[in-house]
């Protein structure tokens, strides 16, 4: 089969504005509830869109693990590639791609660090394992083999050895505050449904855009 000719048909729902709540926050809440019930496999994982001082975009999955009416949270290693990214530059983008129900959501936004109080409660309540994984992952940084990675695991559990395991100051959430948010719902013959709401004067409007 040539790949010009896959495709296929969205058919399986529409979308009205008279669906949709009138907070994006809560629409999210809708739609994610709705993926977790139906088991999609890993619906929290998201696309995160960062771009550099000097313009350089970069995109990767983070796993969505918490939302409210303030923003979206993942968390990461601060010196990793989107930590260095986000240091520049703090306007991100947020993509949920759920095409088993021909659905997407995007967010865009700001990217702002959680406080360690806050991270560190997540990160106490990450299994051991991973919590040895972010003290031993120096992350996006080259490393020559597994067997040395495995050695930096094995330090960092001999340190910790009986303790309770710290916060690494490397370590933690950042909040994505929206100014916009998109929901996609694909139709018939590419005529996608689509509803942006953007944040102005502190008011959520929402207006449908052609697909
Ligand atoms: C399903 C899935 C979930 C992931 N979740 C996270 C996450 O929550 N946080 C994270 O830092 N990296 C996560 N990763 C790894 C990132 O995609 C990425 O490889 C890593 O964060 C380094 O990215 P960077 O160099 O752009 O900073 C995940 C990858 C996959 C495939």
């Amino acid at each position: 089969m040539k790949i010009a000719d896959y495709r296929r048909e969205y058919t399986q729902s529409g979308l009205y504005r008279a669906d949709l709540d009138t907070n994006p926050f809560q629409q999210f809440d809708r739609w994610f509830t709705q993926a977790i019930k139906s088991d999609y496999p890993d619906a929290n994982a998201m696309t995160l869109a960062t771009v550099s001082a000097t313009g350089k975009p970069t995109q990767r999955t983070v796993l969505l693990k918490g939302y409210d009416s303030k923003g979206f949270v993942f968390f990461t290693n601060y010196d990793s590639g989107k930590g260095h990214d986000i240091a520049e530059n703090d306007q991100v983008s947020l993509l949920f791609s759920w095409l088993q129900v021909e659905r997407q959501i995007e967010i865009s936004g700001t990217a702002v660090k959680l406080s360690s109080a806050d991270s560190a409660e997540y990160f106490h309540s990450r299994p051991e394992s991973s919590q040895l994984g972010a003290w031993a992952s120096h992350q996006s940084q080259s490393i020559e083999s597994r067997e040395d990675l495995l050695k930096q695991l094995n330090e960092v559990t001999e340190r910790f050895s009986g303790d309770t395991i710290p916060l690494p100051e490397h370590w933690g959430g950042y909040l994505v505050v929206p100014n916009t948010v998109e929901f996609w719902q694909g139709r018939e013959g590419r005529l996608h449904d689509r509803f942006e709401y953007t944040l102005s004067d502190k008011e959520w409007h929402m207006k449908r855009l052609q697909p």
